[in-house]
């Protein structure tokens, strides 16, 4: 199975995973031969690619580090409780739940790294947003050991960490474009909002609230509401930081494609110590994969290959094969090949 992005579909090719909704029905069942229709439909939704089954990558498994079920049961979750703020009683025990079950799913996981693209609809992209940064979050949360109640209070600050964007006007959420300094005035409000909801309504423990109003820190002081620095910004903040950049950036907005796994990494590398914390972004980068499984890359070498395993010592230099001949070898162990540079991801 591998990732292919929307603009490289073609008819015929069979889907690998099934495509959901963002009710959780079916759109797109597993083994169905795309139409043009199809791709048509899929664009319209707002998809940026889907997982195909072929003879390149026939042998490659990849796995989601939760499962469908769950994945669609708390994106429907979030949704009700960003639109239904008032059941405050039901929305607690709604978050606590999802983030205990987000973490047992991750800590019963072999797959140690994030080694999958997500598929989004527009529609859903703030709430499936929510879920991905509290998945990211618990795997990191998980790395450093941190005591299971710790992490599920993390995951949960992560899978509210933008509810205050409900208590602003769509208009400014949705524009697409420059904000004007009152706009930003108002868009910049919303890790306040959020957490002072959640103080106020919410039975929940401190550092989750206080993660959702430094989610928007900067490890250089120079984030909002309050310019924290360093470690004056909480753990859960500094946490949350990176996986919701990450996230943003994979996905596509009405003007902007989404980025690479590759490239939101060297982001995220490029902004080390300045918006991030540098520990936070080691941990990342050894359990988040540049190169998910069956991604196409070329090397310096002319030859193109696939990504057939990922190793988190040195997540930048995968198991690959050879599309031409199908010999396999590891550009980090494999020393024939450690003059071989990626030159880029190819998309066919
Ligand atoms: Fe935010």
């Amino acid at each position: 199975m591998r990732y292919v992005p929307i603009f490289c579909l073609q008819e015929g090719m069979q889907i690998g995973r099934n495509i959901y909704s963002n009710d959780g029905t079916v759109l797109l069942a597993k083994d169905v031969r795309l139409t043009s229709e199809y791709i048509k439909g899929l664009s319209k939704l707002g998809i940026s690619g889907v997982y195909i089954e072929d003879n390149l990558s026939h042998d490659i498994q990849i796995k989601s580090i939760i499962s469908d079920e769950l994945r669609i049961q708390a994106v429907k979750s979030i949704k009700g409780i960003f639109n239904s703020t008032d059941n405050v009683s039901y929305n607690i025990n709604t978050v606590e739940n999802l983030a205990k079950n987000i973490m047992h799913e991750i800590l019963n996981n072999k797959n140690v790294m994030v080694n999958m693209i997500d598929i989004k609809t527009f529609d859903d992209c703030i709430y499936s947003h929510s879920v991905n940064v509290a998945v990211l979050s618990s795997v990191i949360g998980i790395s450093m050991h941190l005591e299971n109640s710790k992490v599920e209070k993390l995951t949960a600050s992560a899978l509210l960490h933008d509810l205050g964007k409900v208590f602003i006007s769509k208009d400014v959420l949705n524009k697409v474009g420059n904000f004007t300094p009152a706009e930003e005035k108002v868009y910049k409000s919303h890790p306040e909002k959020g957490y002072r909801y959640i103080k106020q309504y919410y039975n929940i423990a401190v550092t989750t609230y206080v993660g959702i109003l430094q989610h928007h820190e900067r490890f250089d002081g120079k984030g909002y509401p309050d310019g924290k620095k360093g470690e004056e910004i909480s753990r859960f903040g500094r946490i949350l930081s990176v996986c919701d950049a990450y996230d943003n950036l994979v996905t596509e907005i009405p003007n902007r494609k989404a980025y690479l796994p590759s490239d939101a990494i060297e982001y995220i590398m490029a902004n080390n110590g300045q918006i991030f914390d540098p520990k936070i972004v080691k941990l990342f980068l050894r359990r988040v994969a540049p190169y998910p499984l069956g991604t196409i890359l070329k090397l310096s070498n002319g030859k193109r290959v696939i990504v057939i395993d990922n190793n988190e010592e040195c997540s930048s230099r995968p198991k690959v094969r050879d599309l031409e001949d199908n010999t396999e070898f590891d550009l980090t162990y494999d020393k024939n090949f450690s003059n071989v540079t990626i030159i880029g991801v190819e998309n066919i």
